[in-house]
């Protein structure tokens, strides 16, 4: 074990609820918080519709002028693009369908696995992803991987969005994620799948409570995060 990185990967399709937990988990742990998927979100929304059609070069240029950083612990963990903190106007389902499509271009995974690689290796983190597990940290202490059915990943987003009082209807919901689950699952460089030794966390039934309970307890079991 003292080999491995002190790192916590949560990785799982959209939807899961895996930014409020690495969230939740972050703050009981005492570590930082990445969210990878703000990363691709972020360059998605920079680039534009279209862009994973570019020239490949071209892309590797311009991802390689925006520099992120993490800065803040546990929940007010913040990452910063130049600088500037990446907040809420990253997170629609249109940008998330956007960086869904840039995420499949190799050069762009390519920098940004060297950036979060380096965050990682500065301090201990909890990461969220797609492939935090598999590719970008391979040796961390903890992995986890969440899942549960499109339509109730549909249903939870529903009533998130009701929430905060914004239009939406669960059968384009449905579709979306599973258009985005085909994006993040079949894609050739990095897709979504549980690393060998994560630890798999059906969430169909749980709540969030639920599902933090499991992962802090298995985390306390096997000797803590640090
Ligand atoms: O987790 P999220 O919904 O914010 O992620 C948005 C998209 O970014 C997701 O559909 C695929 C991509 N992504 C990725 O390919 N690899 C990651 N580690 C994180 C996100």
């Amino acid at each position: 074990m003292s080999a491995r990185l002190s790192v916590v990967t949560l990785d799982g399709p959209a939807g899961v609820g895996k930014t409020t937990l690495a969230r939740r988990m972050a703050e009981s742990l005492g570590l930082a918080y990445l969210d990878t998927g703000a990363m691709f979100r972020c360059i998605a929304l920079k680039l534009g519709p279209g862009a994973e059609k570019l020239p490949e070069e071209d892309l590797r240029d311009r991802c390689a002028q925006w520099v992120f950083t993490l800065g803040g612990m546990g929940q007010q963990s913040t990452l910063f693009c130049n600088g500037v903190a990446v907040r809420g106007e990253v997170r629609t389902e249109e940008v998330g369908m956007l960086a869904a499509r840039i995420a499949t271009v190799p050069a762009v995974r390519d920098i940004l696995r060297q950036t979060q690689r380096s965050i990682g290796e500065m301090s201990p983190l909890v990461a969220e992803g797609r492939d935090m597990g598999t590719v970008v940290f391979p040796d961390a202490r903890f992995k986890f991987f969440l899942d549960a059915a499109p339509e109730v990943r549909a249903m939870r987003r529903l009533r998130d969005l009701k929430e905060r009082g914004e239009a939406a209807e669960l059968t384009s919901l449905t579709e979306q994620i599973r258009q985005r689950d085909a994006l993040d699952r079949n894609r050739a460089v990095a897709p979504l799948r549980p690393a060998p030794d994560a630890l798999i966390v059906d969430t169909s039934q749980l709540d969030i409570e639920g599902v933090l309970g499991v992962m802090l307890h298995h985390i306390n079991v096997h000797g803590g995060a640090q």
